[in-house]
């Protein structure tokens, strides 16, 4: 079984539903409590053990490179006013994983970002991780998928459970549970289903394990939902070719390119801030009258 080594995070997205904090930063750069979401997703790669990072770019969004890059001027004046420490985890970013960028030159959609990274993927499994989508887990997403790839060594999408009257937000997968906890064996995925086409809740989330064949599928998809080149119309052609399992993964997602999801983000991640959460719980507690948070 081929091990997993590379991530691919698409960040060529426009973030619209963000605008106009998004209209000169991109979405990826908006801050939670100390760092911007982009980071939280890099580093839940490198706890699960990835050693490459491919930024699927587009024009505007430079940011994010320079934010992993290491700034050799700023980290000259930090040393010269002695602040030793900060000095220590900028370069402990820069210093996080290799990233190596694509360009993805027209919005035509998610399948056709991830197509983007075929040559720098090669011929070997992969992950995919939206940066909307924030995960708060003991073991970090990723790494329970892929050690539940260890033991099924097909593609897997990571899942939530949704209201049924918001199945039509996310890509939607049909299966039937498998022996393996929180596990299903993929019949049928669709993209964004209207009301009443599919009685599954079964959403899933920015997190996917893939094997390569995705990009001769993803080559080959045609125009899907908002006549873009979808990812889960790929994904139903590659669990039809290899077989594919849903897996309801440990944990708390938010839609951080979402403004509510964003502010319960902010305000989730903050509790567990090391410094801050205590300061911070004791804000709330005052505001909220011993609402007991
Ligand atoms: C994308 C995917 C969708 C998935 C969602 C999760 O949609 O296309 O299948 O459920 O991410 O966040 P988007 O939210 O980019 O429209």
């Amino acid at each position: 079984m081929q091990a997993i080594r590379k991530a691919v995070i698409p960040v060529a997205g426009l973030g619209t539903r963000f605008l106009p904090a998004t209209k000169a930063i991109p979405k990826e750069m908006l801050t939670i409590v100390d760092r911007p979401t982009i980071q939280y997703i890099v580093e839940e790669v490198v706890a699960s053990g990835i050693e490459e990072v491919i930024l699927i770019t587009s024009e505007g969004k430079s940011a994010i490179e320079n934010h992993f890059d290491y700034d050799f001027q700023l980290d000259t004046v930090l040393k010269e006013k002695n602040k030793v420490e900060l000095s220590e985890e900028l370069t402990n970013i820069s210093n996080l994983i290799d990233i190596v960028s694509v360009r993805q030159k027209k919005p035509l959609g998610l399948g056709h970002a991830i197509w983007m990274a075929r040559n720098v993927i090669g011929n070997e499994p992969f992950l995919v991780l939206l940066g909307d989508d924030l995960v708060m887990s003991d073991v970090p997403c990723c790494k329970q998928m892929i050690d539940l790839y260890k033991d099924v060594g097909e593609s897997i999408v990571a899942v939530q459970r949704v209201p049924m009257n918001e199945t039509y937000q996310y890509g939607i997968v049909e299966g039937e549970a498998i022996e393996k906890e929180r596990t299903f064996k993929v019949n049928r995925m669709v993209e964004k289903p209207a009301p009443g086409t599919s009685n599954s809740d079964m959403a899933i989330i920015g997190r996917y394990l893939l094997m390569p064949e995705v990009f001769d599928l993803l080559g080959k998809t045609t125009p899907g939902h908002g006549g873009e080149i979808q990812l889960t119309d790929a994904l139903l052609a590659l669990s039809n070719l290899r077989g594919m399992y849903a897996y309801e993964f440990e944990g708390k997602r938010y839609d951080a390119g979402d403004k509510l999801g964003y502010l319960k983000a902010i305000v989730d991640f903050s509790l567990q801030h090391s410094t801050l959460g205590e300061p911070f719980r004791k804000h709330l507690e005052s505001i909220c009258n011993g609402c007991g948070i």
